[in-house]
């Protein structure tokens, strides 16, 4: 009970420095990160024992949560196939490696914490090494859950370098084939980068309506946009062309609603596909995965509230200087940047904000 008190008090003093400060609105590109690497098939699940968990992976059983009286009921017409195919499953997706488990392990248990009908959430998790299954059923003994794995020989020779080495790590564009990944009864699925806690309910994010758009995600129209690009591809106009007709804006790609049905019916995956072609030869971007999303979806995304996506709080891609959050009320704390809570407080060199965070952390012996 402490530590809420705790984390309340000083959530409140966060939100104190936003009122008082309102000028931070502009960051800096900064995406999350994630490494792996191993071969397979793409849409192979991975089955293992908990005989194989690594032991170097010690995490604490999270704390216990049930669905709400009002929640509907588990259909049991679903119950084959992991029960993914119950329509009233909100599905969340979220890549497992070894170097971002902490993070992706203390992200499923803030969706868990904050919502109304948590034994209604159904997780992705997108992987490109073993062992994590096992782990993940250690932490959380009754989630529902599937594993993928992702084929690092599906993107490896399609990824350039760029600004950041870990923003070259193949699992980082495991979400460009989530369409192909997942079960194909699954049409809706939330895609969340591993260094975020969520702190309100899960299903008001799941029940955007995204119109027409294929995806939702925060817009931030007053970024600069030509950043993100090379001067070579605003100078060709095969390039920059892509963008007419469009008034495209940055958004980030850690927090995305997206509609799979409409994604597999355009064929959206090969688009992008296309654009790390041209990229390979052609070097029209600096970033990772980020810029192919923007030459696709950029002015073409439903605008999502920005508490969804309390993004940057990392650092920049350089310093892993410390940030403050933007104004207005939060759903989401995003770490995007190169700093992450979970190496700063192990380093006894946190930043204010990165103690909204530990409270999720579930990594290390029980006390
Ligand atoms: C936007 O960024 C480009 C490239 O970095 C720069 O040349 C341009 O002056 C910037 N525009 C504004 C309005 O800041």
């Amino acid at each position: 009970m402490l530590w809420i008190m705790r984390f309340s008090g000083f959530f409140s003093a966060a939100m104190l420095m936003v009122i008082l400060s309102p000028s931070l609105q502009s960051f800096p590109p900064a995406e999350a990160i994630r490494s792996s690497h191993l071969e397979f098939n793409l849409r192979q699940s991975v089955r293992l024992s908990v005989s194989d968990s690594p032991t170097r992976f010690l995490f604490r059983r999270s704390p216990l949560y049930r669905n709400a009286e009002h929640c509907s009921p588990r259909d049991f017409k679903f119950s084959g196939r992991f029960g993914v195919c119950d329509p009233s499953l909100v599905h969340v997706a979220i890549t497992l490696d070894v170097e971002y488990l902490r993070g992706s392990i203390a992200a499923v248990n803030s969706i868990l914490q904050h919502s109304l009908c948590p034994e209604s959430v159904f997780f992705h998790f997108l992987v490109s090494e073993t062992n994590l299954e096992a782990v993940v059923r250690s932490a959380f003994p009754q989630l529902k859950f599937k594993v993928y794995y992702f084929n690092p020989a599906i993107v490896q020779n399609l990824i350039s370098t760029s600004v950041r080495q870990a923003l070259e790590q193949p699992l980082n564009y495991a979400r460009n084939y989530l369409a192909e990944l997942l079960e194909p009864c699954v049409r809706r699925v939330i895609y969340l980068d591993s260094d975020l806690v969520v702190v309100d309910d899960i299903s008001k994010l799941w029940s955007t309506n995204l119109g027409s758009r294929t995806i939702g995600a925060p817009e931030y129209c007053h970024a600069n946009f030509t950043k993100y690009f090379t001067s070579r591809f605003w100078l060709e106009k095969r390039f920059s062309g892509t963008f007419l007709g469009r008034k495209p804006c940055y958004f980030n790609t850690g927090v995305m609603v997206i509609d799979l049905v409409k994604w597999r019916r355009a064929g959206y995956t090969k688009r992008i596909e296309r654009w790390m072609e041209i990229q390979k030869n052609d070097r029209i971007y600096e970033l990772g995965s980020l810029p192919p999303f923007l030459l696709v979806f950029a002015g073409d995304v439903s605008p999502i509230e920005h508490r969804w996506n309390q993004h940057g709080l990392g650092g920049d891609n350089v310093k892993g200087s410390c940030r403050n959050l933007h104004a207005g009320p939060v759903s989401l704390l995003h770490w995007s940047g190169s700093g992450k809570p979970w190496m700063r407080l192990d380093s006894k060199k946190p930043c204010p904000l990165d103690s909204l965070w530990a409270p999720y952390d579930l990594y290390g012996h029980s006390h």
